[in-house]
C-alpha cells in the first residue's frame, strides 16, 4: 500500500513512533490522518500535519468505536488502522494484577477492539490494512518486564491470526523494533536493559522509513533492526541454546544493576 490519497488512523500518535508515522503519512500525501492518543499533544500533531485529533483511551472499547465512527464520518473510509499505542510497565510475575491488566488492555486488547471496529467495513469493501506495533520483545523477550514480553507476544500472535484469516483482502503488518529513541526508552536510561538497547537504538524517522517500505511491499514483519531476524532464527533453530544465552544476558544485567546500586 502506498499512502498517497489514503486515510490512516494512528493510535499513540501524540509522540514517539506514532507521531513520526503521522508526519510521514502526511508527507507521503495521505488524504487524511487521524492522530489518536490519550495525550492532548495529539492536537498539536494534527494541527502541524493538517490532520484530525482524537483524544481516546485505546484500552476502552467504546473509545475505539467512537474513533472509527468519527474517522469514517470525516473521510468516508479508513484504509489503514495503526494500533501503535503501547506502554512498558511491570517487572516480574509479582507485578500487581492491576498493572498486568492495564498493560494487557493497552498492548493487546486495544488491537482486538480496533480489528472488531474496522474489519466489517474493510471486508465489505474487499480491502484495508491493519498495522500493529508490537516489538522485538514479541518475537524474542523483554528481560526487564514479563508483562511487556507476554503482551507483545500476544500482539504478534493476534496480527498473525488476522493475516491468516482476513488476508489477502485485508493486509496485516506487524512492526517489531528493538530500541527506538522515544520517551519509552529515554525514560528508562540508566537501567542496564535500556542502556543495552540504546547501543543499537534507531530514530523514529528510521522506523517511519521502514514502515513506508514495509507497507509498500505489503510485508508482514517490519523489522527496523535487521539483526532481529537473526535472533529469531537462532531462537527457532535451537531454543535451549537461545534460553541459555538469554539467561547469561539476564545475569550480566542483574550484576550491572547491583553494581549501580552500590
Ligand atoms: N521505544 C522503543 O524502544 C520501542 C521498541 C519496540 C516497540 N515499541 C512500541 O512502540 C509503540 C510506541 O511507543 P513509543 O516508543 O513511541 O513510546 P511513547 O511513550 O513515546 O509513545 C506511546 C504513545 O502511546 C500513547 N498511549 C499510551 N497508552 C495509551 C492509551 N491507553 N490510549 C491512548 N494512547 C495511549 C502515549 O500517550 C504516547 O503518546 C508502543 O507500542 C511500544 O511498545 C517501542
Amino acid at each position: 500500500m502506498l499512502l498517497k490519497d489514503k486515510v490512516a488512523v494512528v493510535t499513540g500518535g501524540a509522540g514517539g513512533i506514532g507521531r513520526a508515522l503521522c508526519r510521514r503519512f502526511a508527507a507521503e500525501g495521505a488524504r487524511g490522518v487521524v492522530v489518536a492518543d490519550r495525550d492532548e499533544r495529539a492536537r498539536e500533531v494534527a494541527a502541524e500535519i493538517g490532520g484530525r485529533a482524537a483524544i481516546v483511551d485505546v484500552s476502552n472499547e467504546a473509545d475505539i468505536q467512537r474513533l472509527v465512527a468519527e474517522a469514517t464520518e470525516a473521510y468516508g473510509a479508513i484504509d489503514l488502522f495503526v494500533s501503535n499505542a503501547g506502554v512498558l510497565v511491570g517487572t516480574d510475575v509479582n507485578t500487581s494484577n492491576t498493572d498486568w491488566q492495564r498493560i494487557w488492555d493497552i498492548n493487546l486488547m486495544a488491537h482486538v477492539y480496533a480489528a472488531r471496529a474496522v474489519l466489517p467495513a474493510m471486508l465489505a469493501r474487499g480491502e484495508g490494512y491493519l498495522l500493529s506495533t508490537a516489538s522485538a520483545a514479541g518475537l524474542l523477550t523483554s528481560l526487564g518486564s514479563a508483562p511487556y514480553a507476554v503482551t507483545k507476544h500476544a500482539a504478534v500472535a493476534l496480527a498473525e491470526w488476522l493475516s491468516i484469516h482476513y488476508g489477502p483482502a485485508v493486509k496485516v503488518s506487524c512492526l517489531c523494533p528493538q530500541g527506538v529513541f522515544t520517551d519509552m526508552l529515554n525514560s528508562n536510561l540508566g537501567d542496564p536493559e535500556a542502556e543495552f538497547l540504546k547501543l543499537e537504538a534507531v530514530t523514529v524517522e528510521h522506523v517511519a522509513d521502514c514502515v513506508i517500505e514495509g507497507l509498500a511491499d505489503e510485508r508482514f514483519l517490519i523489522l527496523p533492526h535487521p539483526i532481529v531476524n537473526k535472533y529469531v532464527n537462532n531462537r527457532a533453530s535451537d531454543h535451549e541454546r537461545w534460553l541459555r544465552g538469554m539467561r547469561r544476558l539476564k545475569d550480566q544485567m542483574q550484576a550491572a544493576r547491583e553494581a549501580g546500586q552500590k
